[in-house]
């Protein structure tokens, strides 16, 4: 049966690591509080030079490299991203298109926040079912320190920069490969948890002559204590709807790669599934919160040091702004 396989995966983390002792010389905090709270002991930084499609450039560069794709193959480029190199317009994904000489590519971003790698992977998966002669591109890259106020305590502490991507191409997938099990759902009532403001909500110009509105971009604001609840339910409910979906019970998963926001809320998770946390795969201590960038650099880690392993039946979760969530239940490395 025609199925989509990972051909390849690659990630990037800037050279800049940020501890959260150097953050405690600016801000009222403390690696003690930081780390209690959230798991997390330090995160890299972008360089002033980089961008969410430099850094993307280089994730996708080393997951050609890793599945031996030339750019002329890729048929597509999908990324995500809540921190594009430009407000708007236009895609990082074109940028990333442009700068690896994809020149038989299409380029387009994918927004929803650190849900966006596992909705950006699923409708990658379709398209390549749609049009299987090509190899795609999925990629998540952000420079999250660049959208967080680093004089607010509450927020700016979890939230790091970094990038991960994958190559799909469709492929005969070997006999005994279990099916494919996706979920993706929206609270869209939930929008006020986590915002970033600075889009069409502005005053409109005043016409015909008047002053130009300027469009001000704010920095991330969050409830931390209501996503922390709704993310500790989401992440349980669809690694429970996936599991039950596939006709497996939870211990029979090999690893979790869930989006790497907070180890506590992992922990509650682990703790409500049945699974020991030693199940969840962590980097979070050393890179924060990369939003959409988290759940592809895990995968490519994990790839990297062996643990990730061909047969190997794994879930992966994200869920962020929006609200949103997703999943996917799936035998590596097949959609
Ligand atoms: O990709 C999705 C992104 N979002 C998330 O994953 C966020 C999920 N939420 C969380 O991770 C947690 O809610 C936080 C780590 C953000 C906060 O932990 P909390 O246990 O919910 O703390 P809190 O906001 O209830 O604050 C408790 C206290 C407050 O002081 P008072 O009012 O009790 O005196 C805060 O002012 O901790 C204080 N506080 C801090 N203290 C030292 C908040 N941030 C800090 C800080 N350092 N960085």
């Amino acid at each position: 049966m025609l199925r989509v396989r990972i051909a390849g995966t690659g990630s990037y983390l800037p050279e800049r690591v940020v501890t959260n002792d150097e953050v405690a010389k600016w801000l009222d905090t403390s690696d003690e509080w930081i780390f209690s709270h959230s798991g997390i002991h330090a995160r890299h930084w972008a360089a002033p030079e980089e961008t969410s499609s430099t850094m993307g450039i280089k994730a996708c560069e080393a997951a050609m490299a890793s599945a031996g794709a030339r750019p002329e193959e890729i048929g597509m480029v999908f990324c995500a991203t809540s921190s594009p190199d430009f407000g708007t317009f236009p895609a990082t994904a074109s940028l990333i298109q442009a700068a690896l000489g994809c020149r038989n590519a299409g380029a387009f971003d994918l927004s929803a926040a650190c849900s966006g790698f596992v909705y950006a992977l699923e409708t990658a998966r379709c398209w390549l079912l749609a049009h299987p002669g090509m190899k795609v591109l999925v990629v998540g890259s952000e420079v999250m320190t660049r959208t967080v106020d680093w004089n607010d305590r509450t927020v700016s502490i979890l939230f790091g920069d970094g990038a991960g991507a994958v190559v799909l191409e469709a492929a005969e997938a070997p006999a005994g490969v279990r099916e494919y099990h996706s979920l993706h759902g929206s609270d869209g009532d939930g929008w006020q948890a986590i915002l970033r403001e600075g889009g069409s909500r502005v005053e409109p110009p005043k016409v015909p002559v008047g002053e130009i509105a300027m469009q001000p971009v704010g920095f991330m604001k969050m409830n931390g204590r209501s996503v922390f609840n709704f993310a500790v339910k989401k992440l349980d409910e669809i690694i429970r709807k996936l599991c039950e979906r596939a006709s497996i019970a939870p211990e029979e998963l090999t690893r979790v790669y869930a989006h790497q926001a907070n180890a506590r809320i992992l922990e509650a998770v682990a703790k409500r599934v049945g699974l020991p946390i030693g199940r969840f795969y962590m980097s979070i201590a050393e890179t924060g919160n990369m939003s959409a960038a988290s759940v592809p650099f895990i995968l490519d880690h994990a790839v990297r040091s062996g643990e990730l392993k061909d047969g190997d039946l794994i879930a992966l979760s994200a869920f962020g702004a929006g609200l949103s969530w997703g999943g996917a239940l799936t035998v590596w490395p097949w959609l």
